[in-house]
């Protein structure tokens, strides 16, 4: 359908021809001696509106109910100039076939169904216009996202999802065991099947990986060794934290894009985040037109202007201690009081790009090095870390990132003060040890980009199948 309507000419330039389209019926409206039915294949939002007489070979299965809202059909017809004023052409239907009937409990009827009662029917929610947009646009983004650092000379790296370290130091991990002996075996029960001491805690020692591994959360230290050969690469892919908050920016389960840059101090990378985000924005609106103007008029109105002025304006830059200022200066009551060395909430980082710099995408950096990861760079002043993170309306942290310590001596002594065994990262210690470079990274969370591009207010409707507390269905 995409082929048909998506050119500039709205399919006009194929009126007369003959053509075949496959796809889901959304709706179908029988009058007396024509039948129109609107037919989605997804390739786009607009539908192909297919009109029948009772003459068309196959008409008996809409009289006889075979083909109803959700059943799969194919059609044969002549593009014709519509006479509606929804669409250039349309198809007049020589032939229908009925794929695949539907059975009439199909839940997806036209009237508009909640976003939540969606979430339950995960498997056929993508036949909406809304989320049927979302998994375009999330395409069109990961596509803009390889195109991107493969223009600029980044080399992709997969990083393991499987690991035994942990990146962010926060604890948040998911565990990783082996059922020993198989689930066969066990008759059924998986928990039976992990091997266990007799106090009944799990035997590492007997596990598959001989002690504990988890699902990473990062694939950065990884990216590092990479970065530290092949000088800038990128990762993109799933990672998972284990954090049971049930808000509307956390998955357990999601994908995460983490360039690594060699030979770069935190101006680069804030340089890089900014090139790179103003580049898949500007992506989407040249691309996604249809989709675009279908999440401005339902989902976030305004949303294609404020894309387009991210990708045009130079985003606002601040250091943590200013705006630490910022947020007691406000005039605004929040709920967890601010002080120097606290975390920022989502309330604080709304506030900031939201109230007081109208919009605009605002990058923080130089934070207090006690709420920020081991391996960050040590600033002059022995009290913050380059690190920076982007924070962007409705949001809040699109990105993290920071200068990583390439100082041996200095790692060593931040992993000391942390407790972290020196033992357990002696391999990301050797990268300081032969031939260290300055070098920095950031993550951004891929979710949270495509709620930030398509105004989708839940981060559970911005990927396919969302992991988070109490929800791994389907
Ligand atoms: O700030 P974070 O924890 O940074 C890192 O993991 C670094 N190792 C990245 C790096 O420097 N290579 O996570 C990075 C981003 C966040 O800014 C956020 O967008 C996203 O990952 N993120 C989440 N997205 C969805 N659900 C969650 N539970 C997320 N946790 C982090
Ligand atoms: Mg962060």
């Amino acid at each position: 359908i995409a082929d048909i309507k998506g050119g500039p000419d709205q399919g006009l330039g194929r009126v007369g021809q003959t053509l075949s389209v496959m796809g889901w019926v959304r709706t179908l409206r029988a009058q007396s001696n024509v039948t129109f039915i609107e037919v989605n294949d997804g390739s786009c939002l607009s539908n192909m509106q297919c009109v029948m007489g009772l003459d068309a070979e196959g008409y008996h299965q809409v009289e006889s109910g075979l083909i109803t809202t959700g059943a799969s059909i194919w059609v044969q017809g002549t593009v014709v100039e519509s006479q509606g004023s929804k669409q250039k052409v349309e198809l007049k239907v020589t032939k229908i076939v009925a794929v695949g009937k539907s059975d009439p409990s199909y839940p997806i009827q036209k009237k508009r169904v909640s976003r939540e009662f969606l979430r339950t029917k995960a498997h056929l929610r993508p036949r909406t216009n809304t989320f049927g947009a979302v998994a375009r646009v999330r395409n069109a983004l990961a596509y803009a996202t390889h195109k991107f650092f493969q223009e600029n000379g980044f080399v992709w790296i997969s990083s393991p999802i499987i690991t035994t370290s942990d990146c962010e130091g926060a604890g948040e991990q998911f565990c990783v065991t082996t059922l020993i002996p198989s689930p066969q075996e066990a008759a059924g029960s998986h928990v039976d099947a992990i091997p266990k001491t007799q106090d009944g805690l799990i035997d590492w020692s007997q596990d598959f990986f001989g002690k504990p591994a988890f699902l990473t959360v990062s694939g950065q230290l990884n990216a590092e060794t990479y970065a530290t050969a092949l000088s800038d690469v990128y990762t993109f892919g799933p990672t998972f934290r284990a954090e049971n908050s049930n808000t509307s920016r956390h998955l357990a389960e999601f994908w995460m894009i983490e360039p690594e840059l060699a030979f770069a101090d935190l101006n680069d990378d804030m340089a890089c985040a900014t090139a790179y985000l103003q580049y898949v924005v500007k992506h989407i609106l040249e691309n996604c037109k249809e989709d675009m103007d279908f999440f401005n008029t339902w989902i976030e109105k305004g949303i294609i202007q404020r894309l387009s002025d991210v990708a045009g304006k130079d985003f606002v830059q601040l250091t943590y201690t200013d705006a630490i200022e910022l947020l007691l200066r406000a005039n605004k009551k929040f709920e967890f009081p601010v002080k120097w060395g606290c975390d920022l909430q989502s309330e604080h980082e709304r506030y900031i790009t939201e109230e007081a710099f109208g919009g605009c995408p605002v990058i923080l950096r130089d934070y207090p090095k006690d709420i920020k990861a081991f391996y960050m760079r040590q600033n002059d002043d022995g009290k913050t870390v380059a690190a920076m993170d982007m924070l962007v309306p409705r949001v809040g942290e699109l990105i993290g990132g920071s200068q990583r310590e390439e100082r041996l001596g200095y790692l060593e002594n931040r992993l000391d003060d942390l407790k972290l065994s020196r033992d357990d990262f002696w391999w990301y210690l050797d990268l300081r040890r032969y031939g260290s470079v300055p070098h920095a990274g950031f993550g951004l969370g891929f979710e949270r980009l495509v709620q930030f591009a398509t105004g989708i207010e839940n981060i559970r409707d911005a990927i396919p199948f969302p992991r988070a507390p109490g929800s791994a269905e389907f």
